[in-house]
């Protein structure tokens, strides 16, 4: 009986420890990702939007006018002009990649296609170099699954975050037919603990993409 109630007192205890974050994490996808123009007939091919309904994704943001929002992993810009317009004049989209080829590239292309308010930057591949509580969003679509350190890493978002803020993780399903070999595809339910044990509220959102699942991580 005894054993029993100290067992219970330190319940909540036991439980942060079984999930804390010396829980295994998948490892990461390491590739470069040079050649800008290669990559941009694979991530721009026109066939994408049916698979990843962009719209679908921008919708699940809640992005209004004003807002700023960093894009981390950009890659050759397919998001942009879809952020760009959802937050207007007003707001910024910051177009975050660590290869510099890509950073180029989604410079020229938002000189190219009229992208005021998109602004391109390199950043380090263990942090998105955000200053503390000055995003409204950030939108992660297939990278989470190529970094290396993802509780440190969603710590960093989770301080980025303004009040209300919140951090959309889309990334490839198990059985999804594109995407990371099989032992680096990142299960939902590991990005919900990882961002939850950063202190958002997190959960899986269903927005209907067939190869890709959503997960939020809000601010408390
Ligand atoms: C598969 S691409 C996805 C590009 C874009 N999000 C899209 O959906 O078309 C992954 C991109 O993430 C970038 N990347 C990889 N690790 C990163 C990190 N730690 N921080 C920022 N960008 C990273 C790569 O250089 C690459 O451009």
């Amino acid at each position: 009986m005894r054993h029993f109630v100290l067992a219970s007192a330190f319940a909540p205890v036991l439980a942060a420890c079984a999930h804390s974050s010396s829980s295994p994490e998948t490892p990461a996808y390491h590739h470069r990702f040079e050649h800008a123009e290669h990559w941009a007939s694979q991530f721009d091919d026109p066939t994408r939007d049916s698979w990843q309904a962009p719209e679908r994704v921008v919708a699940a943001m809640r992005l209004a006018p004003g807002m700023v929002v960093a894009d981390v992993g950009a890659g050759t810009g397919y998001f942009e002009g879809h952020l760009s317009r959802a937050v207007g004049q007003s707001g910024k989209v910051l177009a975050l990649d660590v290869e510099p080829e890509m950073v180029r590239h989604l410079q020229h292309r938002a000189a190219s296609e009229q992208l005021a308010n998109v602004e391109a930057r390199q950043v380090a591949p263990d942090s998105p170099g955000l200053e503390s509580a000055s995003v409204d969003r950030v939108l992660i679509v297939d990278t989470w699954h190529h970094m290396d350190g993802r509780p440190a890493y969603a710590a960093r978002l989770a301080a980025a975050l303004k009040p209300g803020g919140e951090v959309v993780i889309v990334d490839f399903r198990r059985e999804a037919h594109q995407g990371p070999p099989p032992e680096h595809r990142v299960e939902p339910a590991e990005v919900v603990r990882v961002l939850t044990e950063a202190g958002l509220s997190a959960r899986v959102v269903e927005v209907g993409l067939t190869e890709q699942y959503v997960v939020i991580g809000a601010a408390r």
